[in-house]
């Protein structure tokens, strides 16, 4: 069986790190695209030396050259610009709503029947402009964000309770921003529910971490954000649609009506299969995650007006 063809656009530490796993896990041929094509071209030819040594046959060329990207079945965008510390990631809209509409418009006419997964922030509102600019079916844009925040939730637990991330089955939803909302009533560590296992406060401790999660590291990095949590993300997601696992994922989806909402991507559980966000799955909430969730669908919808006024 051939291999599938991935791109990934943008080179930085997201993107290389990103083309790497694909390659490791041998899942799919690479592009890897940036506009610094020497970059590009250099990162590629060390992973392709790193799989001669991992037994893949996985290939990756390097490139600024758009046209690569012919025929893709997904394309990955971690291309823009990182948060530096004490951003907010709504405070990148301007700047990486102008590169993803170039990214796209191209991805139109060279892949137009690819799979989208979009990584660059703010999150749900740059995958809503891709939706909007591919004219894609919305089961075929969708962007990589509670995953990651599902695992730095489960990793905070599992560091508070002194028990291994894998023992903890949760989920984190909403936007990809200080509003996001770890469902503490979905959060079992090996079938016991979390409240018997922690007091409130230090439930409270760990929600607050998990929503400042990707600035802790910013803060401590200096300049860029995290990268190896994120793209070990955007892998997994990558992964379920070429192998077709059907696995539920927090993913930012196209919602239309779904938990109230309407005309707008946001986080919640999918089905990820070769079709993509295949279906939306609907479950029912208490008040108050619902309120929780009412609150960060606010946050993605004022993002989305100012791209509106920028456009
Ligand atoms: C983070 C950035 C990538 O959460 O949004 O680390």
């Amino acid at each position: 069986m051939s291999l599938k063809k991935v791109a990934v656009i943008g080179a930085g530490n997201v993107g290389a790190e990103i083309a790497n796993q694909i390659v490791c896990r041998e899942l799919a041929n690479i592009v890897l695209i940036d506009k610094y094509g020497d970059i590009a071209k250099g990162k590629a030819l060390d992973i392709l030396t790193s799989a001669a040594l991992k037994n893949s046959s996985s290939s990756i060329i390097g490139s600024d050259d758009f046209t690569l990207v012919t025929d893709s079945d997904i394309v990955i965008i971690t291309a823009g610009l990182p948060r530096k510390p004490g951003m907010s990631r709504e405070e990148l809209v301007e700047a990486n709503g102008n590169i993803i509409s170039e990214i796209v418009t191209n991805i139109k006419k060279f892949a137009p029947n690819s799979i989208i997964i979009i990584v660059t922030n703010p999150l749900d509102v740059m995958t809503y402009l891709a939706y909007k600019i591919s004219g894609f079916k919305p089961e075929k844009v969708l962007g990589m964000a509670g995953v990651l925040d599902t695992a730095r939730f489960k990793t905070f637990i599992a560091e508070e309770l002194g028990v291994t991330a894998r023992d903890v089955n949760a989920v984190v939803l909403g936007g990809h921003g200080d509003e996001m909302v770890p469902l503490i009533d979905c959060t079992t560590v090996a079938g016991i529910p979390i409240k018997q296992l922690a007091d409130d406060a230090t439930i409270e401790k760990i929600v607050e971490r998990t929503r400042k999660g990707g600035i802790e590291i910013v803060n401590l990095l200096k300049t860029g954000s995290a990268y190896y949590a994120p793209a070990v993300s955007a892998v997994e997601m990558t992964e379920a649609i070429i192998k077709d696992k059907k696995s539920i994922m927090p993913v930012s989806v196209y919602l239309q009506g779904e938990y109230g909402l309407n005309d707008i991507y946001f986080g919640v559980p999918a089905v990820l299969g070769t079709g993509g966000a295949e279906k939306v799955v609907e479950f029912k909430l208490n008040n108050d995650a619902l309120e929780k969730l009412k609150t960060s669908a606010n946050v993605v919808r004022e993002t989305i007006e100012k791209l509106k006024c920028i456009k």
